[in-house]
């Protein structure tokens, strides 16, 4: 018990993070945040050079217009080239492994109150960093553990964040089942079987009971980026003409706008002064203006959050406003059924993945006991009902949405440093 006084488990996403340690036993969140213990995956780092903010403060720091940049969707960076990449800020120009050091680094320290002197955790990863790219997995995972290790994690191992779902889930099952885990968090689905059960639960050795897992990279980001395309991005212009009316604009502006861990780039590179060129001959100024004018006053981010809210609000409601009148003039809206028409190709590859876990494991459908749901974006309707018509048979179980991965990590690394 003494050494797992000393593990934690750390569960950096895409969009939220959570560090866990035990307790007699039991897997505990600790507070990340005063009381919270989530904390959102954002960086504000001020033009000034002060020290950087994170999470909840650091969105606070970025409505309230202080000057400096936010930074969201950053493990997004991992597992692709813009990992050894710098980002500019103020004068300076910051490499996103030292900005990720620093996320984990607070996170360090936040565990060194909650219990002093942890060296042992496992950290979580999605099952491919990178679509059908081993080695791009494989390099990702390698720049995660130099991260862990340069704030002092000096025995690191990874878990699967599925598999560490699943073990969050055995905590509460009465019998043995084959159950099928689906997290679909910000910025990657991630899919495994095991057999769970309460007596293997404190088993060392638990390959024999992973039975497959299988990711793919789509998340709530995605179809953040999908909404803004579909119902944002045209009142600033996507799909004018410009070049007296020859030709459309580009969409590349628009795909960065719209893209939580691009939208900086904007800002740091030529796009305002080409932009300014393009205005002059284009068929509705009007919208360019929009878009010229959230670049300089640097609200992209303010945008992507309306985008996301409404989002969220789509899976209780079938229609929103997005609320956008004070960044652009202009609120726009959404329905649930524009969405879903909108998110069409990542949710039917969500249903392929699906197919590929069970191909993986050899198993029908109709032999998983349970599906267990987790990850924010596992709260779409349209996923539980692909979700309810690819396994009728299967009962749906849902649980702590934002913590549950979290919680399975320092399970087991309770197990594996033992
Ligand atoms: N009620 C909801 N309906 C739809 N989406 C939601 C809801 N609540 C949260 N989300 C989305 O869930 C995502 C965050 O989920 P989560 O915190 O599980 O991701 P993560 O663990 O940070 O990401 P990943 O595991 O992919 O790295 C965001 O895209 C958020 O917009
Ligand atoms: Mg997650």
């Amino acid at each position: 018990m003494k050494q797992n006084a000393q593990v934690c488990g750390v569960d950096f996403g895409t969009s939220n993070s959570t560090v866990s340690v035990l307790d007699a036993g039991q897997s505990r969140l600790i507070p990340l945040e005063g009381s919270a213990v989530t904390l959102p995956s954002a960086v504000f780092w001020d033009s000034d050079g002060a020290a950087p903010l994170f999470g909840r403060a650091a969105i606070a720091a970025y409505i309230g217009g202080e000057d400096g940049r936010l930074m969201r969707g950053l493990k997004s960076t991992l597992g692709s080239s813009l990992i050894h990449e710098k980002t500019r800020v103020g004068n300076r120009a910051l490499a996103f492994t030292e900005i990720l050091g620093r996320f984990f680094g607070h996170m360090r320290a936040k565990l060194e109150v909650a219990q002093p002197g942890t060296r042992h955790a496992v950290l979580g990863r999605p099952v491919h960093f990178v679509d059908d790219d081993p080695e791009g997995d494989r390099a990702a995972q390698d720049v995660l553990a130099d991260i862990a290790r340069s704030v002092g994690f000096d025995h690191v191992e990874f878990q699967y964040e599925p598999v560490a779902a699943a073990l969050h889930y055995e905590a509460t099952v009465q019998t043995e089942e084959l159950v099928l885990i689906v997290d679909i968090g910000g910025g990657t689905s991630d899919f495994s079987i095991l057999r769970v059960s309460p007596k293997q639960r404190s088993r060392a050795e638990r390959d024999s009971d992973i039975l497959a897992s299988h990711g793919i990279r789509v998340g709530g980001t995605d179809f953040d980026r999908l909404l803004s395309l579909a119902q944002v991005m045209p009142v600033l212009g996507l799909g004018s003409l410009i070049n007296k009316g020859k030709t459309p604009m580009p969409l590349h502006y628009y795909h960065d706008l719209a893209t939580w861990h691009r939208i900086n780039f904007l800002y740091a590179g030529r796009a305002l002064t080409e932009l300014r060129q393009i205005r002059y001959d284009a068929a509705e100024p009007a919208l360019l203006d929009r878009l010229i004018r959230v670049l300089e006053e640097r609200r992209g981010h303010s945008i992507a959050m309306a985008v996301e809210a409404a989002k969220i609000m789509l899976t209780d409601t079938l229609a929103t406003p997005i609320h956008l009148a004070d960044v652009i003039g202009v609120d726009s809206g959404a329905s649930r059924a524009m969405f879903e028409a909108a998110v069409e190709k990542p949710v039917d590859r969500i249903a392929g993945a699906i197919d590929v876990v069970l191909a993986q494991a050899g198993l029908r459908p109709d032999q998983i006991g349970t599906v267990f749901m987790t990850g924010g974006s596992s709260s779409l309707p349209v996923l539980h009902q692909l979700v309810r018509a690819h396994l009728p048979a299967a009962r749906v179980a849902t649980g702590d949405m934002l913590g549950s991965v979290g919680t399975g990590l320092a399970l087991d690394a309770a197990r594996r440093f033992a």
